[in-house]
């Protein structure tokens, strides 16, 4: 068992399964399981405004706690090739980029997030944390990615395109780290070229359910095939979905907190369906169950997140899942 602070590995202090069983035998939690009650509270004008509106409050950056355990959920991001370039998605002050630019000083860090308050906010603390070597890697730009998607700049049209023909010539499949940029050289006029890798990091769960698809479809289309989406987000019966009141329910597995912020907590199934319904394969997906301690409170939590690696497939993964269609074998 870990102290709150540091219980955030991918590990297994408990068995998903045990909990739910006793979570679904357990009547005070009933309404969890229900679709949304009328709920008491008045939504703000958007889930976007009410982030905003979060960031101006908590703009002292105490909302600001480095996620150190990534690099081992996530170690591809300390071996990728030199320049290899990274989106983290709804940055918020830094917690997730921070800690993945001090660890591989040749990795390229877009960090995007709806709120310019947080930006700001982001590009001191990284600024402050070591302001020569982060310069040149570090940038950021504001966006609302469930609604309007990423800038072209990030990756043009017809790179988006090239992306999707999968026009690669060269591309090793073993571990998804040896990418080819559709363009002959690693200059791009028109755009960066894409990026190697996504971080969605405790990001799609503030996001209303119906606008994830289009989220996670926009990941999509700004990577490079071959690229990969890191995952990690709130799990189904985590103890703070526990917590929520009946009146705090927007939806099936979906809070809103009294700031207006929302939070969902997904399944297995749910992050599975709304990836591979992208278009993307699976790597990794699974439940990590940590029990930590508040030691102030004398407590015992039992924290459930949800891991999840997913790749863009290349060209050649793409021929041999038409191959299967079209003959109906898997081609080994
Ligand atoms: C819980 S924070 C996670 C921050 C960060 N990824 C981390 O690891 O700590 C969620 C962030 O997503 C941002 N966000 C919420 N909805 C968004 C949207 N539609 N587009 C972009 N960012 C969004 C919020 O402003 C907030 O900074």
């Amino acid at each position: 068992m870990s102290s709150e602070g540091e219980a955030e590995y991918f590990c297994k202090d408990f068995e998903w399964e045990d909990l739910r069983a006793e979570v679904e035998a357990n009547p005070s939690f009933a309404y969890h399981f229900e679709s949304a009650s009328s709920s008491s509270l008045q939504p703000p004008e958007s889930d976007v405004e009410a982030w905003k509106q979060f960031h101006l409050r908590h703009a002292s950056g105490k909302f600001f706690k480095e996620r150190r355990y990534l690099l081992k959920e996530f170690p591809e991001l300390l071996s990728c090739p030199p320049n290899s370039k990274l989106l983290e998605v709804g940055c918020g002050n830094g917690s997730t980029a921070l800690p993945i630019l001090r660890a591989n000083k040749d990795l390229i860090v877009y960090a995007c997030d709806c709120s310019d308050e947080t930006l700001e906010r982001a590009k001191e603390i990284i600024s402050g944390a070591s302001a020569t070597t982060f310069r040149h890697r570090f940038s950021t730009f504001c966006c609302d990615l469930s609604t309007n998607g990423f800038p072209n700049w990030l990756a043009c049209n017809p790179c988006r395109g090239q992306f999707l023909r999968n026009c690669l010539s060269d591309v090793r499949e073993d571990n998804g780290l040896h990418f080819t940029n559709p363009c002959p050289s690693e200059e791009f006029d028109c755009c960066v070229g894409g990026v190697d890798f996504v971080t969605l990091i405790f990001t799609l769960s503030a996001v209303p359910l119906e606008r994830m698809p289009k989220s996670v479809k926009e990941c999509f289309f700004v990577l490079k095939p071959g690229g990969m989406v890191f995952f990690r987000d709130y799990g189904l019966y985590d103890m703070t979905m526990l917590r929520f009141e009946p009146d705090k329910q927007v939806g099936f597995r979906e809070y809103m907190r009294a700031d207006g912020t929302r939070s969902y907590f997904f399944c297995l199934d749910t992050v599975r369906n709304l990836f591979l319904g992208a278009g993307f394969t699976e790597l990794e997906l699974d439940y990590c169950c940590v029990k930590s301690v508040n030691r102030q409170k004398g407590k015992c939590m039992q924290r459930v997140w949800v891991h999840g690696k997913f790749q863009k497939p290349a060209l050649s993964s793409t021929l041999k899942s038409i191959q299967e269609k079209q003959t109906g074998e898997f081609v080994t």
